[in-house]
């Protein structure tokens, strides 16, 4: 079984990652060690950098008994243009799981088609959909059942939120989300969403609307990774989305702030927000390996 988006599951699936992932985090704390992908290797393929996912996945591994190949996107015949289906083929033989980060959704994709190992996305310029599910269990940490929450997306309709999208539409909870005209989420991704959502999905350009009843407010880069060259003029675009103390006062008091990091302090988030007492990012950051490990199990052992 792959997991390519949040599209590939249903809402007990997807709540499944995340009750376990809450008992596994309750475990390491009381100091619970498992040993169940002992035996087993997981190759890590990462086209772009990374901090959290890639040394999380690691540790997950790691703490679980298991081990890990990392294989940048220039050290390996990808960069030679072997095509990847003969990739997911060879792959395949050596290891029990494939992570890829990388550019093109359809690179998860083809590689999924032909690994006949589980492939897990690990980021593409589409998804995001492992940091999606450990941001939801941050959520439902700090706030409870996630059914009842409204979500902000401040800034990029980017990965993050098209993967926000899809767990809105199949969890069942409210999302709004402002982004600037012309940054607005994958127009199928939101159409799809929005015929099966339970509760509203919507897009507008307010960022003080979208935060106005929110329990939560998500903010991400303002230019993700491959888009380095247009960073300057995304700043001047989304300066007004900035997620700052202003805005958080349009917002009740109890409201939460979820960065999935890497933060560009005082482009997309204040300093003062990020280290203020909203911000959940620390948690959230910690959650990916908790997630990570829920994630691993339920592939490699399924
Ligand atoms: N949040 C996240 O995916 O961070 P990295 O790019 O460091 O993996
Ligand atoms: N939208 C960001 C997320 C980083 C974790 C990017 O793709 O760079």
């Amino acid at each position: 079984m792959h997991l390519t988006s949040l599209w590939n599951f249903n809402k007990a699936h997807l709540a499944a990652y995340i009750e376990r992932a809450i008992i596994l985090k309750r475990e390491a704390t009381a100091g619970v060690r498992h040993d169940t992908l002992a035996g087993k290797i997981v190759g890590l393929v990462f086209e772009k950098p990374s901090t959290r996912t890639r040394v999380s996945f690691e540790a997950a591994m790691y703490g679980m008994g298991g081990q890990v190949i990392y294989l940048s996107g220039r050290d390996t015949q990808l960069a030679r243009n072997e095509p990847l289906k003969d990739m997911a083929r060879v792959m395949s033989r050596y290891v029990n799981g494939l992570v890829i980060r990388t550019f093109g959704q359809e690179v998860v994709d083809e590689l999924a088609r032909y690994a006949t190992v589980p492939v897990i996305n690990a980021l593409t310029d589409l998804h995001h959909p492992c940091q999606i599910l450990s941001d939801i269990m941050t959520v439902i940490e700090k706030k409870g059942k996630i059914e009842e929450q409204h979500i902000a997306w401040i800034g990029d309709g980017n990965n993050m939120a098209n993967s926000w999208i899809q767990a809105a539409s199949r969890l069942g909870f409210a999302l709004t989300l402002a982004c600037p005209e012309g940054y607005d989420p994958d127009p199928a991704i939101l159409a799809a969403a929005q015929a099966e959502a339970e509760r509203p999905i919507v897009v507008l350009r307010d960022p003080i609307a979208a935060v106005k009843d929110a329990d939560v407010i998500n903010v991400d880069v303002w230019a993700s990774m491959g888009q380095e060259d247009e960073a300057a003029a995304r700043i001047a675009i989304f300066r007004p989305y900035q997620v700052n103390a202003a805005l958080l006062k349009q917002a009740k008091p109890e409201t939460i702030v979820l960065h999935c990091l890497p933060a560009h302090r005082d482009e997309e988030i204040t300093d003062e927000v990020l280290e203020g007492p909203q911000s959940v990012a620390w948690d959230q950051a910690e959650n990916k390996l908790h997630i990570h490990k829920a994630i691993l199990e339920k592939h490699l052992l399924s």
